[in-house]
């Protein structure tokens, strides 16, 4: 599917200094990973969170959730950035200061070669000491038990963020700063439900920013957004940044 730029936008973003982008996991999708909120294929139709993604699950039962993210660690391994991943890149070598804050756990804007980004919920592909906090890279493959720290003996867990948890305090900080600051504002892929994150949007939009919304479908920030660009964020973004930079 194709669809026209809006020439105002194409207009603000020539001439913006700051760009700030905000993703969500339907940046992703076209890369063939789930998102959370799909009611038939997204991963809270199938686990809830308070089960598998929360500090009161991994007291209960560390396994099942170390487990949960062996598996989805697992399935990462094949998977690519896919074009938008790439048209990000893409806009930040075209944009004097470009952040890239990103909901994804899936380290796929790294990846792709995006440097300035801010994982407000973490990485699967970190981890870390549940008590001390301290990062390894060797944990072994006993798959029979939840590996422990070599510094504390405390357990060990995924870097991401659970349900009640507070998102990294200089990330967090870096965003909102980032948000306040920018001409143009982009979300991109994420239903905009979960906070912190989903506030961002509306900071920029208050601090006076243009608000760009690339997304499936409509989300509670449409209304507030000054463009809605609908569709697939792997087809528009590399429209977008193909027409605005030609
Ligand atoms: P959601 O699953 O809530 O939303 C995904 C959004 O992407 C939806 O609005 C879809 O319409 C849209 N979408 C799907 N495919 C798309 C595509 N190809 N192009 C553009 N848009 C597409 O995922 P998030 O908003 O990322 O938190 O969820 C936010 C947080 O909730 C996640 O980071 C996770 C979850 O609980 C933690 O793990 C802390």
């Amino acid at each position: 599917m194709t669809m026209e730029i809006p020439s105002d936008l194409i207009r603000f973003l020539r001439k913006a200094n700051r760009v700030a982008v905000l993703t969500g996991a339907g940046v992703s999708q076209e890369s063939g990973l789930r998102t959370f909120r799909d009611p038939q294929t997204g991963l809270w139709a199938q686990y809830k969170p308070t089960d598998l993604a929360s500090p009161e699950a991994f007291a209960r039962d560390p396994k099942l959730v170390w487990d949960w993210y062996a598996w989805r660690r697992e399935a990462l391994k094949g998977v690519r950035p896919n074009a938008g991943h790439y048209a990000l890149v893409e806009m930040e070598k075209r944009v004097p200061e470009f952040t890239l804050i990103t909901q994804n756990v899936d380290n796929l804007h790294r990846f792709a070669g995006s440097r300035n980004v801010l994982e407000l919920h973490g990485n699967i592909q970190r981890v870390r000491c549940s008590e001390c906090r301290t990062f390894t890279e060797d944990w072994g493959d006993d798959t029979e038990a939840v590996p422990h720290c070599n510094v504390c003996g405390g357990l060990l867990r995924p870097d991401v963020v659970w349900s009640g948890e507070n998102l990294p305090r200089l990330e967090l900080e870096a965003a909102v700063q980032a948000a306040r600051k920018c001409d143009v504002f982009f979300s991109v892929g994420t239903s905009g439900v979960v906070q912190p994150a989903a506030s961002l949007a509306f900071a920029a939009h208050n601090k006076g920013a243009v608000v760009v919304e690339v997304n499936a479908e409509s989300t509670p920030l449409t209304p507030k957004a000054d463009f809605f660009l609908q569709g697939k964020s792997g087809e528009l973004l590399p429209e977008l940044v193909a027409e605005v930079w030609k």
